[in-house]
């Protein structure tokens, strides 16, 4: 790869890791985004999407905290009621625009509930129409489900396989690759379990880096999930405790010339993500520039009040996704206590714990004198 090649990549790597934005995964297929409507009966269709999208990315300054968007096939093709493209719409606000590349799940072995991610034919082919419709960066996503005999070693390898394969071609079109190895949070699994999953892909996939010679890992992007325990385990992790397993596991295990690291919310509540996300900024500075990548944590809020009212108060869904932008770009610098001037709730809580421990002491003290 030349230098002249590694510095695009590299300035591209820079815009996204911006230090108080992060980038907003928008790229729900047709049937995940139709899965969200059901729940508020909105109808399943191309324009409701198109007219979702556009609440998102008409919301005035939303580029105070996204550096780029993550787009679906459908989405990178569609325009606004003025006529507008929407991929015009955020380059006109510097916001960069990204493009999922993958296509979907498929069973990787008979009689196993694990998937492989298709799409590496043809691959060249879409990248280059989406370049020339502006995209700078790509994602492409692969899962791994944690059970008894999961992930095996086959899927990990074929998988990760994948992800380089897919990130060489990327940077061939000279456009920075996201490679997204989701350890999913389905199932009953503690903190541990986790945090050893995640070792072993990353294990694997930082194996297959090294060996491909010519992927420039200054120019590519890590997606992650965090380390956490599974959403049906009887005990759920502290924000502390997924930071410092996430950070643990990251710094051992991803090597520091890795141009980015972001996170995926893969399920967790927009609060738990948040503040996790607060938490793991507040241990660094990390050895690569860490940011958000969330669709749900972000979205969510946003699609309740664009869902309930049948799409139709759009002011009020755009306020609440810059408030949760907002909220995410303080977590991101790891200064969630200066909402607003304010100081958080878990600061207030722990300001009264330490308050009421020093007038315990105090009698404590009092006692002892007497
Ligand atoms: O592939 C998944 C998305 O890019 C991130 O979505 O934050 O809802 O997990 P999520």
């Amino acid at each position: 790869m030349t230098q002249d090649t590694k510095n695009k990549l590299t300035d591209i790597v820079s815009k996204l890791m911006h230090p108080h934005k992060g980038i907003l995964a928008a790229d729900e297929s047709n049937s995940s985004a139709n899965k969200r409507f059901e729940n508020f009966n909105i109808p399943q269709t191309e324009e409701s999407r198109r007219k979702y999208r556009q609440t998102l990315f008409t919301a005035p300054n939303m580029e105070q905290y996204v550096s780029g968007v993550i787009l679906y096939d459908e989405t990178i093709r569609q325009m606004s009621d003025d006529g507008l493209l929407f991929r015009d719409i955020l380059q006109d606000k510097d916001v960069l625009v990204g493009i999922k590349v993958d296509q979907g799940l498929v069973p990787f072995l008979s009689n196993s509930p694990e998937k492989n991610t298709q799409g590496l034919s043809g691959l060249n082919e879409r990248l280059v129409e989406y370049k020339k419709m502006g995209a700078t960066f790509t994602k492409w996503r692969s899962v791994f489900l944690i059970g008894k005999t999961t992930p095996s070693q086959a899927l990990i390898k074929k998988n990760c396989e994948d992800l380089v394969a897919y990130a060489r071609t990327v940077q061939k079109n000279e456009m920075v690759p996201i490679l997204e190895p989701e350890i999913l949070i389905e199932g009953s699994h503690d903190i541990e379990q986790s945090k050893h999953v995640m070792e072993k892909v990353f294990d694997i996939l930082v194996a297959e880096l090294h060996k491909a010679s010519d992927v420039y890992q200054g120019g590519i992007i890590l997606k992650t999930s965090m380390v956490i325990a599974g959403k049906d385990a009887k005990v759920q992790s502290s924000h502390d405790m997924v930071a410092r397993h996430t950070v643990h596991v990251l710094r051992k295990k991803i090597p520091p010339q890795v141009g980015g690291v972001v996170f995926l919310s893969g399920g967790q509540s927009p609060d738990y993500a948040l503040h996790n996300l607060d938490a793991i900024a507040k241990m660094g500075p990390h050895p690569w520039p860490v940011t958000f990548s969330f669709s749900r944590a972000i979205q969510q809020p946003a699609l309740d009040v664009w869902g309930s009212s049948e799409g139709k108060d759009v002011e009020g869904t755009q306020k609440v996704f810059l408030e949760r932008l907002s909220l995410n770009s303080l977590a991101r610098q790891g200064r969630l206590e200066h909402h607003n001037g304010k100081i958080n709730r878990n600061h207030v809580i722990s300001l009264r714990i330490f308050f009421w421990i020093t007038v315990l002491l105090f009698f404590i003290f009092v006692l002892i004198l007497k």
